[in-house]
């Protein structure tokens, strides 16, 4: 691409997520759609976003107002009638939140502690559905929808088969961004009606994944082109070990499957600005993170002795995926080594049953939040010395990097974006921002700790590793640039007769 066309970044986008920070999120995916598009808006891009109107949407303090009514939304047989309302992000890019409150307005966004909503998949066709009749009713005609995860999987389908032949849609390209393969949307075929699609899409190159349906097929079969959230999960997911079912559709289409790693939003996750922390720091001054491991001791309710001693912090969705296994194999010898340990998070419940019984047998040493807490988890990357994730898998993981940031040194094992952004520290040259460990296996994650510990009582060393990781780039911009780039191509490759 030439300079020139560089120059002109002026493509209409659509962002469509299930959840976005600061109005909705879970995990990784609300920070990227709360984080991205304000950076392509710098870049020049023209883009709005779309989220359901969850109960915690309503529950927040954002200025929302009503901007359409009575939208027709045919979903399962009948029609929905929805009505729209706008926010704005504080980069002033615009969110359309679609209401319907028998589907939305619930206390969670996906599931209760006893399983999924039953109706997961109306609920997700009704915001593809809606999302693009909006676009219609409206007369927007966005270059680009931007779908992310099984949740937005039908749009590129329904562009595909239901709307093929419409003209107003006739720019319109879709790119797909896989976050998470392990999640993928799968219903009973007889479900089919439910969405809408034509009975022909229900085969192994349509929609259909062995026997069932999967909405992150459909995103991935019907798309314009696809991305996932780093260039080693790009290849990962090629494979049978990491693509779980999707690696041969993956394969197939490889040409137009690109990783992208994720950024770090440094208006939200920054030492020097945090207004959750009692003391703010940077990489040039980082000695008041000391204060801020006195107040997450106080708080977690640890021996007070344990700031004379590495404290390590763990905040993630507490699933398989997340390494929750290898923690509980290696948590007695964790005890032995008089280490601090602050875990915040939830999930499964066998695991968060697990991690507060391990609280209850060292009081004073392991600390248990099960919850999900914004402010603690802002108050453990500052105020723990060692971050740890250790997961099975991790298409980019987006704590590491926020370690980083607050000088907390990560532990990692080296999969997916963890492998991309985090380099084994070398004492001798000093170079690296972390520890890394291959197996997955509680040996490996524990000798990993120890490298970290051992090193940790080498002060000089031990702020040079901190400085390296805290004046390392991973702002949003570059990988703006090259998400820009694509749409571009897409809008391009659209144009050409
Ligand atoms: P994933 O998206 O797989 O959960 P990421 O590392 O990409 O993993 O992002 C996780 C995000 O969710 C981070 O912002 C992390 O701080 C946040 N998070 C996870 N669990 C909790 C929790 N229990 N309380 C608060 N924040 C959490
Ligand atoms: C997913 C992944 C995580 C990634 C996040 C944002 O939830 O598990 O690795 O950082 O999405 O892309």
């Amino acid at each position: 691409m030439n300079d020139r066309g560089k120059g002109s970044r002026s493509v209409h986008v659509l962002f469509l997520a299930s959840e976005v920070t600061p109005f909705a999120k879970t995990g990784g995916l609300a920070d990227v759609a709360g984080s991205l598009p304000g950076a392509l808006k710098r870049l020049g891009a023209n883009v709005s976003i779309g989220l359901p109107l969850y109960r915690a949407v309503k529950e927040g303090t954002f200025e929302r107002q009503t901007v359409f009514k009575g939208l027709e939304v045919p979903v399962a047989g009948q029609t929905l009638l929805a009505n729209v309302q706008a926010a704005e992000t504080e980069e002033g890019v615009p969110v359309y939140l679609f209401e319907r409150e028998d589907l939305f307005d619930r206390p969670n966004l996906y599931r209760t502690a006893e399983g999924d909503y039953y109706d997961n998949l109306e609920r997700f066709a009704f915001f593809s559905l809606a999302a693009l009749l909006f676009a219609k009713s409206a007369g927007v005609p966005f270059e680009v929808i931007h779908c992310h995860d099984w949740q937005t999987g039908l749009v590129p389908a329904y562009l595909s088969t239901l709307f093929r032949a419409d003209p107003f849609f006739a720019s319109t390209s879709t790119l797909f961004t896989i976050h998470n393969i392990g999640y993928q949307g799968v219903f009973p075929r007889e479900k089919l009606s439910v969405c809408g699609l034509p009975p022909e899409t229900f085969h192994p190159e349509g929609i259909e994944y062995w026997g069932s349906i999967s909405l992150l097929k459909a995103g991935i079969v019907y798309s314009d082109a696809m991305t996932t959230v780093s260039p080693t999960y790009s290849r990962e997911i090629r494979s049978p070990e990491f693509g779980l079912g999707m690696e041969g559709i993956l394969q197939k289409r490889s040409g137009v499957l690109h990783g992208i790693l994720n950024g770090a939003d440094d208006s939200v996750w920054n030492p020097a600005t945090d207004s959750y922390l009692s003391s703010r720091y940077d990489s040039d001054d980082p000695e008041e993170k000391i204060v801020d491991k006195a107040a997450l001791i106080r708080e977690a309710g640890l021996d007070p002795s344990l700031l004379e001693r590495p404290v390590l912090g763990m905040t993630a969705r507490l699933s398989h995926q997340k390494g929750c296994d290898l923690l509980l194999g290696i948590l007695d010898e964790l005890a032995a080594m008089k280490v601090g340990i602050v875990i915040l998070g939830e999930g499964e419940p066998a695991y968060e049953d697990a991690l507060r019984e391990a609280a209850e047998k060292y009081p004073g040493t392991v600390a248990v939040t099960i919850g999900f807490d914004e402010a603690l988890a802002h108050r453990i990357m500052a105020g723990a010395d060692i971050f740890l994730v250790p997961s099975l898998y991790e298409p980019c993981g987006l704590t590491q990097m926020y370690a980083l940031k607050y000088g907390t040194v990560p532990v990692v094992r080296a999969t997916g974006g963890l492998e991309d952004t985090i380099e084994e520290f070398d004492p001798g040259s000093r170079s690296g921002n972390g520890f890394k460990f291959g197996p997955y296996e509680p040996g490996a994650f524990l000798d990993a700790i120890r490298r970290a510990t051992d090193l940790w009582s080498d002060r000089e060393a031990w702020e040079a590793l901190m400085r390296n990781g805290m004046r390392e780039d991973f702002s949003w911009n570059r990988s703006a640039e090259r998400y820009l780039d694509l749409y571009q191509a897409l809008v391009a490759a659209r144009r050409r007769p």
